[in-house]
């Protein structure tokens, strides 16, 4: 297993558990975080033992956003020939199927490293913003779009101009998460539905993960036509012959992942 500085990294079967781990900074996401968390997530991305990412932080703070004090002193100069928080992207290129378990903070780059993953699910405690502009900044990871995608406009207008925060129910019903759960389950419940996913056939669940982000890229003509050549290559694959098998024959399916 790699040792990484800001998290740790632990494997439940065909499931891995990411856990940010700064909690002097209630998981700030400096540089060095960005650079462990993607680096453990691409490494992952690349072993068919590994079927779903679970990403989590503490009960206090899922992640309290970017590293305020790491940032207070750069210039743009700094900021644009760095291309400062680029390499966050290439986490929402992973694969593998991911799942943010959010207890607690989740702001500013908190609440954007939750928006990258595929499934997002909340404790009661969870509490959403992207309160940058009260630092005179605004999102840089990708809030201003994915949370407008997520919950429209008229909610990411306000908290994006106004700062506030939301609850875990406001983000449900706004459609931010897919699941609340109280606080002690939240752990056990992500793992649950990272082994569910891990367990369906990999490229199967590449596919679906790949269409569904789709939606976001195109238009829905084009959209569906992804979908459907998609749909025809699944037919390739022997987890489609083990899948309806096992339906006829009244019996689980024995997925192998290829
Ligand atoms: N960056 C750096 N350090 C942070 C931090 C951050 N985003 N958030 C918290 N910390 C540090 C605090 O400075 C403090 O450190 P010290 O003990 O050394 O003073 C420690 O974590 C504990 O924090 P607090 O004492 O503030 O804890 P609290 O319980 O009183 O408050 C909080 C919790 C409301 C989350 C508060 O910490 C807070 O408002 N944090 C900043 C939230 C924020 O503005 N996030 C957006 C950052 S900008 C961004 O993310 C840009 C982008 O789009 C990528």
């Amino acid at each position: 297993p790699e040792a990484y500085e800001t998290i740790t990294v632990e494997r439940k079967g065909r499931a891995a558990l990411l856990t940010l781990n700064r909690p002097q900074a209630l998981n700030a996401l400096n540089l060095q975080v960005m650079e462990d968390v993607v680096a453990a997530v691409e490494a992952l991305d690349r072993d068919p033992g590994c079927g779903c990412i679970v990403i989590t932080g503490s009960a206090k703070a899922f992640a309290a956003g970017a590293d305020i004090k790491e940032m207070h002193p750069q210039g743009y100069l700094d900021m644009y020939l760095s291309d400062w928080f680029t390499a966050w992207d290439r986490l929402g290129q992973a694969r593998t199927p991911t799942v943010a378990a959010v207890s607690g903070y989740a702001l500013g780059g908190g609440c954007e490293l939750a928006m990258l993953c595929d499934i997002l699910i909340a404790a009661d405690t969870a509490v959403f913003g992207q309160p940058e502009i009260k630092l005179g900044v605004i999102p840089g990871i990708g809030g201003s779009q994915r949370l407008t995608r997520a919950i429209g406009k008229a909610k990411a207008m306000d908290l994006c101009l106004t700062g506030r925060t939301m609850d875990a129910a406001e983000a449900e019903r706004a459609g931010l998460v897919s699941r609340v759960v109280p606080a002690d389950e939240l752990l056990g419940e992500a793992l649950a539905v990272a082994g569910t996913v891990a367990a369906m056939s990999l490229p199967t669940a590449m596919m679906a993960k790949e269409a569904v982000g789709r939606a976001f890229e195109t238009t829905l003509a084009e959209g569906v036509r992804f979908e459907r050549r998609l749909f025809h290559a699944v037919f390739a694959t022997a987890d489609q012959k083990e899948g309806m098998s096992a339906f006829i024959d009244k019996r689980p399916p024995d997925f192998h992942h290829r």
